[in-house]
């Protein structure tokens, strides 16, 4: 049974990146909804349908903005603010639509640039769901329409997957429900097992479920962007969910406790490992899109431990400087990540991402703070060999709102037991490999920029044999998709090194 859903979801996604307009209705066709069906289905619902647009159109037209441009470029590359706007991808890129003549759709930020502001893959009508039945409605209403439908969380999806052209939204960002209970027990479960939970409706974000996990003096294992952005319970979740915090606790499907899911016909079920296994398997990790709109998560959370961090952050001045310090770093990694220490590394040519081109912060747990210096204090001998004026320091720190994130705890659960690629359970390191075109880029330009990220990723793969991606980092220019998600475990020759290469675009960044 495991078997046979994880391949029926490769292969959704397979047919998903290949579309044949012509299986789903799409808006403009003449299957599309009626506005009295349209309003049938708002008597339904206990919110206005949404229109959504992209929220750079407030900029046009260029002589008389319809709405506050000043406010959008003011807050264009805040993940919060465009996690609260229907219309909006975190990487506008999404928001754009490339036909296969090479016409490219969608509304730059820069009205200037002479460019029509247009819906490009952004669906042009959704449902606000702030209630179990929204969703459930709203998925009946897709399926009996047979519409395209778009689950949109957050947007923050490396794949696209929460916009698409033509398509019907279900927007989950306003279920914000959040329940704590110190003795949770799972629906079917002997009462002899209880858990310290968060219950996290879909629309939860991280900052949310964070200021709840220290109201209630405990810590969840989550993820990290900049300002809390990414969604707590619902694509995260559905591809893996991976943390600073996980080489000590597990991914975040390993955290999960219990789900609840509105099927594809509409149905609202529990699921965890005693009711509903298969879906519960499925969904954690294969998911994001996949099976069926999540409507909640429990989580475990785990009691608060001292952390320390470990900051280093430099201006490399010569490239072999960066080459000896990395690799001396990875060389690290093995032990520091059985011990329970996770990182987050950021890595450029340019000092534009980070301020430095290389800045690492490790997170030690429930270790004391002269212990890390003692296991830390010879690579920062290293670096300041190599490269004096390095930042480099340790501190300890109370709260967990900071964050490699495979090895230690990850790798020591099931491959078993959900429905993620197995290959997370013996990677270490986790690589994302970025690159971006500037508004108004021609088809051609952008092709070259994607062929320059197919080139790295080359050089990535023989580096590291077998590695591969998943579900929630993966990229649409994978060179061997069905490789990078494999799920058989021999296919994954025991590199110790993951690589998920994606592709945004710096429309903002102009
Ligand atoms: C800035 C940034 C930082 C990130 N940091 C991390 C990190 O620290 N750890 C990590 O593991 N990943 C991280 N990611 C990747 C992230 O996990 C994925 O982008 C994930 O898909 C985002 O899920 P979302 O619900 O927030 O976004 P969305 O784009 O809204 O949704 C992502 C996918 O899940 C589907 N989906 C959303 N909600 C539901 C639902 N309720 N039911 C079913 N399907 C749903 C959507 O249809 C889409 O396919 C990061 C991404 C970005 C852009
Ligand atoms: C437009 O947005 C800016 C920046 O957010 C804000 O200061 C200003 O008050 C807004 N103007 C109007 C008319 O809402
Ligand atoms: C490209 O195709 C789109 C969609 O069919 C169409 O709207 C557009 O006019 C075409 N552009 C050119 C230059 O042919
Ligand atoms: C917008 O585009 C115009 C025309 O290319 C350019 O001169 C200007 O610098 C751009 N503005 C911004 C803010 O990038
Ligand atoms: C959210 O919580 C409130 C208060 O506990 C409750 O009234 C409401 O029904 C909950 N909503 C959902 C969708 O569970
Ligand atoms: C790196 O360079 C940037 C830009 O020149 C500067 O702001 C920053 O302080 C430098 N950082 C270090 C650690 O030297
Ligand atoms: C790192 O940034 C500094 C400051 O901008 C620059 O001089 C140096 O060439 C960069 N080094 C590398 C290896 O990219
Ligand atoms: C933290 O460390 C202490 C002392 O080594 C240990 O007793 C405790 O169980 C640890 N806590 C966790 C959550 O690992
Ligand atoms: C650990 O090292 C830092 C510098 O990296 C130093 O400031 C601190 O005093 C040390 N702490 C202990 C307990 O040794």
């Amino acid at each position: 049974m495991k078997t046979i859903l994880w391949i029926a979801s490769l292969f959704t996604s397979v047919v998903l990146s290949k579309p044949k307009p012509r299986c789903r209705c799409l808006y403009g066709d003449s299957c599309w909804p009626t506005e009295e069906e349209f309003a049938q289905l708002q008597s339904k619902l206990s919110q206005p349908l949404i229109r959504p647009v992209l929220p750079e159109s407030a900029c046009y037209p260029e002589s008389n903005p319809s709405g506050n441009c000043t406010d959008v470029q003011a807050n264009t590359l805040d993940g919060r603010w465009r996690s609260d706007q229907a219309g909006s991808m975190q990487s506008t890129n999404f928001e754009t639509f490339i036909f296969r003549n090479g016409t490219i759709e969608g509304c730059y930020l820069n009205a200037t640039l002479g460019f029509p502001c247009q819906q490009g893959s952004v669906p042009p009508v959704g449902v606000d769901a702030r209630r179990v039945e929204d969703v459930q409605v709203a998925v009946k209403f897709a399926a009996d329409h047979d519409l395209l439908l778009v689950v949109r969380s957050t947007g923050h999806d490396y794949l696209g997957r929460s916009a698409a052209i033509g398509a019907f939204m279900i927007w989950t960002h306003h279920l914000k429900n959040i329940t704590a209970n110190s003795a949770f027990v799972p629906d079917g479960a002997p009462e002899s097992g209880t858990y310290n939970t968060l219950t996290l409706q879909s629309g939860v974000q991280w900052f949310e479920a964070y200021d709840a996990a220290q109201e209630n003096g405990r810590t969840i294992i989550g993820g990290l962007s900049a300002g809390g952005s990414v969604g707590a319970a619902g694509g995260w979740i559905s591809g893996g969910g991976h943390s600073a915090f996980a080489p000590q606790h597990g991914l975040g499907i390993d955290n999960a406790i219990q789900i609840t899911i509105v099927t594809t016909s509409g149905e609202h079920l529990t699921a965890n490992s005693h009711i509903n296994s298969d879906l519960f398997w499925a969904v954690r990790g294969g998911g994001g899109g996949t099976y069926s709109v999540l409507t909640s998560v429990t989580y475990r959370t785990h009691e608060i431990t001292p952390l320390t961090a470990v900051i280093v952050a430099s201006n490399f001045s010569l490239l072999a400087v960066k080459k000896d310090i990395l690799t001396e770093h990875l060389k690290l990694w093995p032990g520091l990540s059985d011990a329970g220490w996770g990182s987050f590394l950021v890595l450029s040519n340019a000092v534009a991402i980070s301020n430095t081109n290389l800045t690492l912060v490790l997170v030690v747990p429930n270790i004391s703070w002269a212990d890390t210096n003692a296991t830390i204090n010879p690579f920062f001998d290293f670096v300041r060999d190599a490269q004096p004026d390095t930042f480099a320091t340790t501190i300890p720190f109370g709260g967990f709102y900071s964050c490699h994130v495979g090895g230690g705890k990850v790798s020591e659960i099931d491959p078993d037991s959900a429905g993620l690629n197995p290959a997370w359970r013996k990677a270490i390191v986790h690589m994302v490999v970025g690159s971006g075109w500037l508004s108004g880029s021609t088809v051609d330009q952008i092709r070259a920029v994607q062929q320059q990220l197919k080139d790295d990723l080359a050089i990535l793969e023989s580096l590291a044999p077998g590695g591969g991606a998943y579900f929630n980092e993966a990229s649409l220019y994978e060179i061997n998709p069905l490789h990078s998600l494999e799920t058989i475990m021999n296919v994954w020759k025991g590199s110790r090194i993951r690589m998920t290469p994606w592709v945004f675009s710096s429309l903002q960044k102009e």
